[in-house]
């Protein structure tokens, strides 16, 4: 029988790549979302695309304890792969109690839940944010995290140590109970969409991140996009990210859950990067972003945006060897997925 992965956030960005690549991989798949911060355009796009209409649906809050406690009464869960969190770093330094009481509490109760059910596999979407302006780069998973800049920063490090001290309590779920595994996956920076053009990034009002802010400026919904900052020490002054695209991500997902369903994983937790281990500059992106596309994009160069750190990637030795997965389109395929997308959103 095929094993039963919970996507909680399932109907959002990553989610809803990560439920396609599951079911194409073979799991079924319980969705479980709020729609907070999203509406049900991805999920009817992963069943276009999956072409399945019967992918189960919870419009549910996590934090509500005893609507995740009934969904595990209902499903025998072999993996739950958490992504309900809030996810604006800005709006978390604003409203911290807001971040920590959602982030928190949601996760403790899929947690809770799967121990009082027996115990299932538990992956964690972290962020390339716990390793902050790192001294040497790439960041391997051994890089020492760095004090949170934010309280969005500050959950994804409290989840990740709490998934770990869930995992060694109840190590290898010998007595039934509780987590029997937990992989974090550290996310560097999540970009473009399903090559259908049916799913991908949807951010309510102005987009914080820089390819929607791209994609929106392109099709006449902004003005002008700003760089933030053409003055660090960089090549072209711009800031390197690595930019991971949103398909080749979410396969990492199935190979992470792979490996925790079949038996592999050397340690009860573990944590791997997912990037591509190509840094890519702010304006190089830009760029590439014209040149793929055929256009011209209006854009200036701004001030820095107080909190973005110069430069970060990703050793991505461990996610290559152990999850046995690679990133594999280019940023220009990502690139033009983006904006199939934001033409999709569009109607053009
Ligand atoms: N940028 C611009 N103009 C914009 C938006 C972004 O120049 O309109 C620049 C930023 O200054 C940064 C780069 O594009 O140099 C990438 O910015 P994003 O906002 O797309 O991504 P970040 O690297 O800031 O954010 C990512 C994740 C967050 C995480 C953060 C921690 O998306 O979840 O890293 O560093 F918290």
């Amino acid at each position: 029988m095929a094993k039963k992965v919970l996507v909680s956030g399932g109907a959002g960005y990553i989610g809803s790549h990560v439920t396609v690549e599951l079911i194409g991989a073979g799991y079924d798949v319980v969705v479980a979302d709020n729609m907070s911060n999203c509406d049900m355009t991805c999920f009817e796009g992963v069943k276009k695309i999956t072409g399945r209409e019967d992918i189960p649906f919870y419009q549910i809050d996590c934090c509500d304890y005893e609507a995740v406690d009934k969904l595990f009464a209902e499903h025998k869960i072999d993996a739950v792969i958490h992504f309900a969190a809030f996810k604006a770093v800005g709006e978390s330094v604003a409203k911290p109690i807001m971040y920590y009481r959602n982030n928190l509490v949601s996760f403790l109760n899929i947690l809770e839940a799967s121990k009082n059910h027996g115990g299932c596999n538990v992956l964690f979407s972290s962020s390339a944010t716990v390793y902050g302006e790192a001294e040497n780069l790439p960041v391997t998973e051994q890089t020492p995290r760095l004090p949170a800049t934010s309280p969005y920063g500050n959950t994804k490090q409290m989840c990740e140590d709490i998934l770990r001290d869930v995992v060694l309590a109840t190590a290898g779920g010998a007595d039934g109970q509780g987590v029997v595994k937990g992989i974090a996956l550290r996310y560097f920076n999540p970009i473009g969409a399903h090559p259908s053009a049916l799913i991908g990034e949807l951010p309510r009002g102005v987009p914080n991140n820089l390819v929607p802010f791209i994609t929106q400026t392109a099709i006449g919904k902004r003005e002008c996009l700003s760089i933030f900052g053409n003055d660090y020490p960089t090549e072209d002054g711009t800031c390197l990210r690595d930019y991971i695209d949103i398909v080749d991500l979410a396969k990492a997902h199935v190979a992470a859950v792979s490996r925790m369903l079949d038996g592999k994983m050397k340690q009860d937790y573990e944590i791997f990067n997912v990037g591509t281990g190509r840094p890519v500059s702010v304006y190089e992106l830009v760029t590439a972003f014209e040149k793929v596309n055929g256009l011209k994009l209006n854009y200036k160069f701004a001030p820095r945006r107080p909190g973005d750190v110069v430069a970060i990637w990703a050793d991505t030795k461990l996610a290559n060897e152990e999850l046995g997965w690679k990133a594999e389109r280019t940023v220009g395929e990502t690139l033009a997925s983006a904006w199939a997308w934001e033409r999709h959103l569009a109607g053009k």
